[in-house]
């Protein structure tokens, strides 16, 4: 754990900013490393940097051609195509837009025989990548990362979790109701993750508001995942004022 480490924190006006450039950051990274290992997030909150990264890959600001994408995180037991499957989520938002082919793709096969297995080689792609050159995080209200659920500790794998009573009620708006989100998943590991060379944390509303102050001050520790971000290397943190208001 180095403390010295320090995040630094943009604060944007709205959610239209964050996007903005959260995107232009993005872009500027894929531009001055055409074959980087990215990891992305599905989740509300990187949609519009999605929207305006599609944008300029349109634009041709960046060629997706050499890019490597891995699949943060996945449900337990689902197949690529139902419409809760976070790959399918992954491949509508992120990869079909910027025109990421199969082959550069690493998923996280919720469905696979042997889940334990799969992870395995999850890891072991994320390792032949020469690890993520860039992460894509969301941060969860009870201040998870993938999902890597508190308690987790920053040396865990990728590997099979039980969602909390927390990630199952905000994950039930996304499928309408509870009810319909699977109770375990498998998820890209914190040590895959906090090794990322870059990792660019989106943040957004007032309701992540305490979860964001804990995570950037407060203790580092398991029970708030999030709180290793303190001990990363290259971490830039985009909020938007209602998550992080400097006069609140
Ligand atoms: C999504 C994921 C989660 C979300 C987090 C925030 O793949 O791994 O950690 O990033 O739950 O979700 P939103 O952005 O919907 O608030």
């Amino acid at each position: 754990m180095n403390p010295a480490h320090t995040i630094d924190l943009v604060v944007l006006e709205d959610y239209a900013a964050l996007s903005r450039v959260g995107a232009a950051r993005v872009a500027e990274l894929f531009r001055a490393k055409p074959d980087a290992a990215v990891v992305v997030a599905t989740g509300n909150t990187p949609m519009g940097l999605y929207r305006e990264l599609a944008a300029k890959r349109a634009a041709r600001v960046f060629g997706p051609g050499e890019l490597k994408v891995f699949q943060l995180d996945a449900y337990l037991g689902l197949a690529p195509d139902d419409p809760r499957s976070l790959y399918r989520w992954t491949k509508e938002a992120f990869l079909d837009p910027l025109g990421i082919q199969p082959q550069q793709v690493v998923k996280l096969p919720g469905d696979s025989p042997d889940p334990a297995a799969a992870c395995r080689a999850y890891d072991d792609a994320v390792v032949r990548a020469g690890g993520f050159d860039l992460a894509i995080l969301g941060l969860g209200p009870n201040g998870h990362l993938g999902f890597n659920e508190p308690p987790s500790q920053p040396t865990d794998k990728t590997r099979v979790v039980s969602l909390s009573e927390a990630s199952l009620e905000s994950n039930a708006r996304y499928w309408g109701g509870q009810g319909r989100v699977p109770k375990q998943a498998l998820t890209a590991g914190m040590n895959v993750l906090l090794a990322a060379k870059e990792i660019v944390l989106l943040v957004s509303g007032a309701h992540k508001r305490d979860v964001l102050v804990q995570a950037l001050a407060g203790p580092v520790t398991p029970d708030l995942p999030a709180s290793y971000l303190q001990t990363s290397s290259k971490v830039t943190v985009l909020a938007d004022r209602a998550a992080w208001d400097e006069h609140g």
